[in-house]
């Protein structure tokens, strides 16, 4: 009996120090090893048999349609591609098992060959500018040695994913697992907001997020340009407002840096989506134009609170403010924001209390009013008004232009979700995807297990939402942190707006992660760890 007792307890403990040496040393999360993120809608894996390509002789070969974004595209991964032989130090060399190079001989059943000339075959002409609606299907075949597209902007998007099949190997080599990918997003709107009115954020480091979203095939850049603390966004035609409302004279956005920015993004299949936030978020606007800004009356006296909604120069300037930076940006939105208006001020001032008494309407129904206006103004201009939540508070069904989209940030979004959408209201979700909340660990699984469609409503509901986007509001990030704050927390909510909806296993997701984090890292995306110890 007591010699049985001793054999358990010494299975007992055998078995959990076998554990701890199972466990071992190494990294939590190991990487995978030329896997995708996101993941592709459809993959035909033939799993151990590769390709060689030599660095040294490979290249792209343009087919049918071509243009300025594709040229370019051609040499950014060709760089991608040839710098990737410093990359082995990132990969465990252990796995994955590697075949030998030989140029193919036409006999065997696995063809050893080394891939020189990879065929890009673009169907149609390329179109100037992203748009919501454009086309990014893709298709990969590695041993036709092609990618295929119908747009340009679903070449991108297989340009981005055939750089993430290939793997470095010894000697200098890569290689690709032969592989068939079909391919293209769930939702047509992935977007990430940067806020640069908190911080003041470079061209340069805006242009590495920019690179860091094409690496997530992210496709909206939604840049929330100016806000209450600085006006950096130098105007043509009020060049005051940068003047007196940027932090510095250095921390502005000329017109030429908005257009290298737009440009820069316009290459990489990416819309560029200013938000100017009305009427309230607005107290730099004042800095060089409180005439439009309200006056507050006592307790506030002294106070300049949101813009003054019942001022006939407010709106004149604004429809002057919007004509241009709705021929600035070549968006076919406009996001005018509408969140967070406070109504103390308004409330505090005579003439805007005379106004509401005599119309007989709330505070409410005056935000309301001036909402419409604003976004006529957009509608003038011929383009699409976005608003966040806020502006359907009071009211599901205001005349906003038809196809309007109402972005939902506050918590408890499922109810808003399901309640926006019974409006018929084109919509994108925030709520889960705020940057600057912070929890400690592996804080991209929270992210991860966001579904945009996971509330109550009907089918035709789940229609109405057009995607999504990550947020990084910019109090706690600077030129210093914001990359390595967006980025790869960012990935998941990438992820969740490309992948197909049954893509939602965060143990499956961990190690691809992990490798993305080192790819990242690899092509000059300082992003930090996703899973705790790991040697990217
Ligand atoms: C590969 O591409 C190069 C340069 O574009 C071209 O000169 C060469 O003929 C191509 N080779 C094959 C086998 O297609
Ligand atoms: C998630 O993936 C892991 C690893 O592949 C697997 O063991 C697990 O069963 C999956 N979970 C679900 C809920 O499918």
């Amino acid at each position: 009996m007591k010699s049985l007792f001793i054999l358990i307890l010494s299975l007992l403990l055998l078995s959990i120090i076998n554990c701890y040496i199972i466990d071992g040393p190494g990294p939590t999360t190991r990487p995978t090893v030329g896997q995708l993120w996101p993941k592709p809608q459809k993959e035909e894996r033939k799993t151990g048999q590769y390709v060689a390509i030599d660095p040294k002789n490979f290249n792209f070969v343009i087919s049918e349609h071509t243009c300025d974004i594709l040229m370019e595209a051609k040499l950014r991964y060709e760089d991608i591609i040839k710098g990737m032989s410093y990359y082995p130090s990132a990969i465990p060399k252990t796995e994955p098992p590697c075949t030998e190079y030989e140029y193919d001989d036409g006999s065997n059943e696995i063809p050893k060959v080394k891939i020189r000339n990879f065929t890009l075959i673009l169907s149609s002409e390329c179109e100037k500018y992203p748009h919501l609606k454009m086309d990014e299907s893709y298709t990969i075949d590695v041993l036709a040695h092609e990618i295929r597209a119908h747009s340009i902007w679903g070449m991108l998007r297989g340009l981005e994913s055939f750089s993430q099949l290939i793997i470095p190997d010894t000697n200098e080599m890569l290689q690709i697992e032969i592989n068939m990918v079909e391919d293209y997003p769930r939702f047509q709107h992935r977007g990430l907001l940067v806020d640069t009115s908190r911080h003041y954020i470079s061209v340069d480091v805006l242009k590495t997020i920019l690179d860091g979203m094409a690496y997530n095939k992210f496709n909206v850049f939604h840049w929330h340009i100016v806000d209450d603390q600085s006006f950096p966004y130098v105007s043509k035609k009020f060049p005051e407002l940068s003047e007196k409302g940027a932090y510095f004279a250095e921390m502005i956005y000329t017109q030429k840096s908005v257009k290298e920015v737009i440009e820069y993004a316009r290459f990489r299949g990416i819309r560029v989506l200013p938000e100017f936030d009305v009427p309230g978020h607005t107290r730099s606007w004042g800095a060089s134009h409180p005439e439009i800004l309200t006056e507050c009356g006592s307790p506030y006296s002294g106070k300049l609170g949101p813009l003054n909604p019942i001022k006939e120069k407010t709106l004149t300037f604004l429809k002057s403010f919007f004509e241009e930076v709705s021929d600035v940006f070549p968006d076919h939105y406009l996001h005018i924001g509408g969140d967070e208006v406070g109504f103390e001020c308004w409330n505090s001032n005579e003439d805007i209390k005379k106004y509401v008494e005599a119309k007989k309407m709330t505070y409410e129904q005056l935000e309301d009013e001036f909402n419409v206006k604003a976004a006529g103004i957009v509608s003038d201009n011929v383009k699409i008004p976005i608003v966040w939540q806020e502006v359907l508070n009071e009211n599901l069904h205001l005349k906003l232009p038809e196809d309007s989209i109402i972005q939902v940030w506050k918590p408890m979004w499922q109810v808003e979700m399901s309640r926006v959408t019974t409006g018929n209201w084109n919509t994108l979700l925030s709520s889960c995807w705020y940057l600057d909340k912070l929890k400690t660990g592996g804080d991209w699984k929270n992210f991860y297990d966001c579904e945009p469609t996971a509330f109550p409503g009907a089918e035709k509901q789940k229609q109405m939402v057009l995607g999504g986007e990550a947020c990084m509001w910019a109090e706690v990030v600077n030129n210093a942190n914001i990359v390595s704050r967006i980025f790869p927390r960012a990935s998941a909510t990438a992820e969740k707006l490309w992948s197909d909806v049954k893509v939602n296993n965060k143990t499956e997701a961990a190690p691809r992660l992990e490798e993305h984090t080192c790819r990242l890292i690899n092509r000059g995306i300082s992003a930090q760890p996703p899973n705790g110890a790991g040697f990217c």
